[in-house]
């Protein structure tokens, strides 16, 4: 028999603990869910939004969610209140990769879960189920026991839970609410299992109990990692095909249809683009290549990293192909970035391709007028300049503007480069004819996302180059 929770907690109000936590008490209306975060300005926006463009994410269908809030979802900066009243605590904050030391740029940061953790110890008077949910290296659920039971007060018993969430952004809610599958990592041992159950029943209230799988903890933390791989990998494989159809003539939109067809490889993820980007495939693989290579395999550890060498080999040569498009030199161009989030629907820009290719034309001193419909202002200075520099700022904002709309971004601008699959930007969507007027001449237009239909583009007059296309000069008759 397992114990039914009443009350649950979610530390971080985040990207993942934020739409998580709205869905499962939109979905549970008999239990009470606490998101409790340290940085009180992000509790409030949370608490007071009155809409969608006040929240402190932009996720389509979140806003609807959210309507239990006050009746049985409270957001919180008192988190050792949130800790004290809960059965089950979620532990869903941030895990950067590490940038010093061992393992800098390859292994994540874990000190935020290491202190969300012994916060947990240190507040806790009853038993509690801590369910590790943020996206961490194999092992971390054995770390995070391993400080609740030193640290916890006498009597008190801690289990642990391994419970990721697949969850992609600008999907978010749509994932929650029917979700491939749940997975469920514990101890194998009454006590783990029975903390499983616990949780699995609050994700029976609306996830069919076929699809909520339980393992032991490793292979659940492992399972997180080996997904996102194996989605990249695919992103990755045909990226890299990319590169062989600009320079033979095959379409790559073509070669992944049709190789889509074929059952065992299926049509998802085979759009070839600028590069994959967002907070957890670069992260989740270099997790990866990391663990291999702490465990002695070294061949093991670069066969993943080269997924992730494929994606900055896409970004420079993307970043070529504009260059020598526009005869080998863009010192004093105008380009107009369409697109600075790392895909479209979401307001986040972690890891974004966007972000290289500014910083790549930036450097050849070319101005760069940026829009995006979602990406906040801030943000993207946030992005362009380093950590701690105040003068990489300065240096971004001589050739760097930021753009209230497409038309604004593109005027005088002698190219438009594609980052971000807005569906805004679609050649249905956006008055090219009009953008096309405004622009020196020729117009280049770089679509590195696959969205428009460049023989219409054409027609307006505009110089076409897409991923994965020949390229003009070669044309082949
Ligand atoms: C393959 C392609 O499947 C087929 O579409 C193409 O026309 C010819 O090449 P084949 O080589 O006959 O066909 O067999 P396939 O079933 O693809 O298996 C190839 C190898 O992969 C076998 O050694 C098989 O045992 C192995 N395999 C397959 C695995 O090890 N694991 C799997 O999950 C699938
Ligand atoms: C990913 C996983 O999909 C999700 O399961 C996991 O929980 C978190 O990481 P997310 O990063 O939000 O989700 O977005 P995703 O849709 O996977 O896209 C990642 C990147 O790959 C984006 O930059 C996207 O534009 C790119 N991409 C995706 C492609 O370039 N081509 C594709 O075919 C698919
Ligand atoms: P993710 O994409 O994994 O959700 P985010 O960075 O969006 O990551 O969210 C993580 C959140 O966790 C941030 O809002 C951060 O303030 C919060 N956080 C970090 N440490 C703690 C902690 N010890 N207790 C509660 N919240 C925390």
């Amino acid at each position: 028999a397992h114990k039914k929770i009443t009350k649950v907690c979610c530390l971080g109000a985040g990207y993942v603990g934020s739409p998580t936590s709205a869905v499962i008490a939109h979905k549970s209306g008999d239990l009470q869910v606490t998101i409790a975060d340290i940085s009180t300005e992000r509790i409030s926006r949370w608490i007071n939004a009155t809409n969608e463009k006040e929240l402190p994410i932009y996720e389509p269908g979140l806003f609807d969610v959210l309507e239990c809030r006050g009746r049985n979802l409270h957001f919180t900066a008192d988190i050792d209140k949130a800790i004290e009243e809960a059965d089950l605590i979620f532990v869903s904050v941030n895990t950067p990769t590490k940038k010093k030391g061992m393992g800098a740029g390859f292994a994540a940061d874990l000190g935020y879960v290491e202190s969300a953790t012994r916060r947990i110890a240190k507040v806790a008077t009853s038993d509690k189920i801590v369910v590790e949910k943020s996206t961490v290296p194999c092992r971390t659920a054995q770390s995070m026991r391993k400080i609740l039971e030193a640290n916890g007060k006498p009597g008190v018993h801690f289990d642990i839970l391994s419970n990721p969430e697949f969850l992609a952004e600008g999907t978010a809610i749509k994932d929650l609410l029917s979700p491939d599958r749940v997975l469920i990592g514990s101890l194998d041992n009454d006590r783990g299992k029975s903390a499983a159950a616990s949780l699995a029943e609050i994700y029976a209230n609306w996830v069919p109990r076929e699809r909520i799988i339980t393992t032991n903890v490793w292979s659940s933390e492992l399972s997180k990692l080996v997904a996102n791989a194996l989605l990249a990998q695919r992103i990755s494989s045909i990226n890299a095909v990319s590169a062989i159809c600009e320079a033979t003539g095959a379409d790559v939109d073509e070669v992944a249809y049709a190789c889509g067809l074929d059952t065992r490889i299926g049509p998802k993820f085979l759009k070839a683009s600028v590069g994959f980007g967002g907070s957890c495939f670069q992260k989740d693989i270099l997790n990866l290549v990391y663990l291999s290579e702490s465990l002695h395999l070294p061949e093991v550890a670069a066969y993943w990293k080269q997924v992730v060498d494929m994606n900055e080999y896409q970004k420079s040569r993307f970043t070529k192909r504009v260059i020598q498009s526009l005869f080998n030199t863009l010192t004093g161009k105008k380009i107009a970035l369409f697109g600075f989030a790392f895909k479209k629907d979401t307001g986040d820009t972690r890891e974004s391709a966007a972000i290289a290719l500014a910083k790549n034309f930036v450097q050849e001193q070319c101005q760069v007028s940026i829009y995006d419909p979602k990406v906040e202002e801030q943000q993207i200075w946030l992005d362009l300049s380093e950590p701690g520099v105040d003068s990489s700022l300065t240096e971004a904002k001589k050739y760097v503007t930021i753009a209230k709309d497409a038309f604004e971004a593109a005027k005088d601008a002698d190219a438009i480069v594609i980052a971000t699959e807005w569906d805004a930007f679609k050649d249905t969507e956006l008055d090219y004819e009009k953008i096309y007027e405004q622009m020196n001449k020729p117009a280049f237009i770089f679509d590195g996302r696959l969205i428009l239909d460049s023989k219409k583009l054409e027609k307006m007059g505009f110089k076409v180059e897409v991923i994965g296309k020949t390229r003009s000069e070669l044309s082949f008759e």
